[in-house]
């Protein structure tokens, strides 16, 4: 087991397939971002050797992000392959949905369990604007194919920007009348690269809730207000779904942080918010013994930083979102 110096049990890995992405969402990176090149990203061997180090050290819960994931090639492999390893006892992937339509099913036939989907307005043209490009119906559709396929429960996030889609709250809350969906509200945070416009329109969940209670109804609190993973979650009279909120800036949730990320170029992420990496693609490729490379790691976790410092106003500026994967 891989334990921090705080006493947390960290068994929870996101690992970035690739930091490219098929939108450029205002919140995530600039329009003009430049991508790594392949070689220096983890090849599928690569991330294959690492989950397996990984589950020796106890980690069961392996989540896929980006970038966009399914825009890596042979993802439905990848997945496979992860899948089949043993000690991975949940799989999933935070996905934009683009894709999903063709890909929902070959990828839960591989072992992926289920999904979390972005989707921040449904008024096709602020979805537009705000994804830059992006088509509202291809993420509709691949929320329906992968309930169909049985990826579920299906999660939404919904980044809020004030400005931008704070107006559609209530609509986006209103699905989950007609939906078994956990639609999640999701306080923007800071990055390099985009830090100015993600610190000015960041909506706090206390307004999200106040939108929510005069334009809908009175949401129940569920679970006496205990976190599911990072989100607090309440339920609407008469709903199927329920609606969460994850609120990163106005009240963190470190103390019950089980998480540790890869990112795309093979470095071990220990807190989303701050710069703390510990690289181990470059000694995978150098030749490190497996044991060499358990070692590495399990010294990283127990460095872990405590938290983020988001309320001193301070923030990580080595990576934006997109690199890192949420
Ligand atoms: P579940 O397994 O369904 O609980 O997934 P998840 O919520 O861990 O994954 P997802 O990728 O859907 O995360 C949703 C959002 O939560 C991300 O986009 C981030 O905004 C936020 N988030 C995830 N992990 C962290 C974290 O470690 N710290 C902070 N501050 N926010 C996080
Ligand atoms: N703050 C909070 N969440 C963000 N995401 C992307 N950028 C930000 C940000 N600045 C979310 C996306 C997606 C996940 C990968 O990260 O909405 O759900
Ligand atoms: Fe792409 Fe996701 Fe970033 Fe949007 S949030 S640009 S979909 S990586």
């Amino acid at each position: 087991m891989a334990f921090d110096k705080f006493g947390r049990n960290i068994h929870y890995l996101r690992i970035s397939l690739t930091d490219h992405c098929n939108l450029r969402c205002l919140y995530c990176m600039p329009e003009d971002m430049t991508f790594r090149p392949n070689a220096d990203l983890m090849q599928d061997e690569e991330v294959l050797t690492l989950v397996k180090l990984f589950t020796e050290l106890g980690f069961d819960k392996f989540r896929l992000t980006g970038g966009e994931p399914t825009v890596r090639a042979n993802i439905v492999e990848i997945v496979r392959q992860i899948a089949q390893t043993p000690g991975v006892n949940s799989l999933s992937m935070t996905t934009n949905g683009v894709l999903l339509g063709k890909l929902a099913e070959p990828l839960k036939q591989a072992g992926l369990q289920r999904v979390n989907i972005s989707l921040d307005t449904l008024d096709p043209i602020r979805f537009n604007s705000l994804t830059r490009w992006g088509k509202l119906d291809q993420v509709w559709d691949g929320i329906l194919e992968s309930e169909k396929a049985g990826l579920t429960p299906i999660k939404i996030n919904v980044v809020v920007v004030r400005g931008h889609n704070d107006q559609d709250v209530p609509d986006m809350a209103r699905l989950s009348y007609e939906h078994p969906w956990q639609i999640r509200f999701i306080e923007m945070m800071p990055f390099g690269g985009n830090s100015d416009f993600q610190q000015k329109q960041v909506v706090s969940d206390a307004e999200l809730l106040e939108l929510i209670q005069t334009n809908l109804d009175d949401p129940r609190l569920l679970d006496n207000g205990q976190l599911d993973g990072e989100a607090r979650i309440y339920q609407l009279p008469g709903a199927k779904g329920t609606i969460g909120f994850i609120s990163s800036v106005t009240n963190p949730f470190c103390a019950a942080c089980t998480r540790a990320r890869l990112t795309s170029d093979g470095k071990l992420r220990l807190c989303l918010l701050k710069e703390k990496e510990v690289d181990l693609l470059t000694p995978l490729r150098a030749g490190a013994s497996l044991e060499d490379l358990k070692q590495v790691i399990k010294d990283g976790i127990w460095e872990k930083p405590w938290g983020h410092d988001l309320s001193k106003g301070k923030f990580a500026t080595n990576r934006t979102m997109s690199e890192i994967g949420g």
